[in-house]
């Protein structure tokens, strides 16, 4: 969040209902470090929060009922607790859907007015969605005097995209969102809800981290991440265990399998839980430049074994790579969204450009780009 959008929702929030909000709260999208498809697995990853992020003033009202105004959408949404209902639509469900979570578990909710803008980009695999959940959260919950900690608000956001929204995710970019902390990278256990703040020691490495939207909408991702997510959950059955994290022996799971699709599927997974341990490892002996190779290895799994990967993500790993860049990934849910890559300080624009230029060669748009700076997780800001 930028200091212009703390003034520009207080602005908007004051213009609308001539009083000052009571509050303003922001809580950001993220970029995942490593460990793609194994939160709902029960296993590890480590995202990192980033400096943009949605950011919402807000006042109580009397009447019970919520208005959410958007600054990007220009739109405003009003709902009472008679609307609260799941599959409801587009982007005011992720704050009906927060309401609805934290009455569902016994928390009482007070009516509320916000005004919201964000610069998450949207649909790029960054977590917009978890990063408009967890600040309409934050709001409400501290607008409503309630006591839930930052793991508790991260699994009521899921609630929200998983039960009301109806999007299928595990916990990670939720937890992202509330839990990670500046300069650091959460190392975080999906099954025991254990968290670590790994220090991203980025400038003292003399590196930056690349982040590349290729701009490529996510057409199947709802349909394959589900198909994705069952194929896991069936292969753990098979398996007899309870989620791919308990495979230890990855060959004598992988003899156990009768598809071959299915078997690159677990081969992906538990791979990806060593490369996200390892990289836990390398952080933590302040090895940073060592996690090149755990991003091109994450990166090959992903296009090879979980298949999820698409031609211009693809395309913009290998000319990182080829333009220097000392490890590169797609990073998030999949089909299209954000590449990484790990470069020497001072050459992300360079890199960028070059992947800009293969781009137009391919007949494709042009991506954008910008620096992931580690930055803090939701709070209050005023
Ligand atoms: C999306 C989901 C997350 C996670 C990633 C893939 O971002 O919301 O829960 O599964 O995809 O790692």
């Amino acid at each position: 969040m930028s200091s212009t959008d703390i003034d520009a929702v207080t602005a908007a929030f004051t213009d609308r209902f001539g009083a000052q909000p009571a509050g303003v709260w922001a809580a950001p999208g993220r970029v995942n470090l490593i460990g793609e498809h194994t939160d709902y697995n029960d296993g590890f990853v480590m995202p990192f929060a980033l400096a943009q992020a949605v950011t919402v003033a807000a006042g109580p009202r009397d009447d019970g009922r919520w208005s959410v105004t958007s600054l990007n959408q220009d739109q405003t949404k009003e709902f009472g607790p008679d609307d609260l209902t799941p599959g409801m639509d587009g982007w005011a469900a992720y704050v009906a859907g927060v309401v609805w979570a934290l009455r569902g578990a016994g928390y009482p909710v007070t009516g509320a007015d916000l005004v919201l803008t964000s610069d998450v980009p949207v649909g790029a695999g960054l977590s917009s969605s978890a990063a408009l959940e967890c600040a309409a959260l934050a709001a409400l919950a501290d607008l409503s005097d309630l006591d839930v900690d930052p793991l508790e608000r991260a699994k009521l956001a899921r609630t929200c995209e998983n039960e009301f929204v109806g999007a299928p995710t595990g916990l990670m970019d939720q937890a992202a969102s509330t839990l990670c902390t500046l300069g650091h990278a959460l190392f975080f256990d999906c099954r025991s809800f254990k968290t670590e703040q790994v220090h991203l020691a980025l400038d003292e490495a003399g590196l930056e981290l690349l982040v590349l939207d290729t701009q490529t909408p996510h057409a199947l991702v709802d349909s394959e991440y589900a198909a994705r997510r069952r194929s896991c959950e069936e292969a753990a059955r098979l398996l007899g265990v309870a989620a791919l994290r308990d495979v230890t022996d990855l060959d004598a799971a992988l003899a156990l399998l009768p598809e071959v699709e299915m078997q690159r599927r677990v081969r992906h997974v538990v791979t990806e839980n060593a490369r996200v341990l390892a990289a836990a490892d390398v952080l933590r002996a302040d090895r940073t430049t060592d996690l090149a190779p755990l991003l091109d290895a994450s990166h090959a799994s992903m296009r090879d074994d979980f298949e999820i990967t698409v031609p211009t993500v693809d395309l913009a790993v290998a000319t990182a790579k080829s333009a220097g860049a000392l490890g590169a990934r797609m990073t998030g849910g999949g089909f299209g969204g954000c590449i990484i890559a790990l470069v020497a300080a001072g050459t992300a624009d360079e890199v960028a450009e070059a992947i800009a230029a293969a781009f137009a060669d391919a007949g494709y748009g042009r991506p954008t780009h910008f620096l992931g700076l580690p930055s803090a997780g939701a709070s209050r800001l005023r």
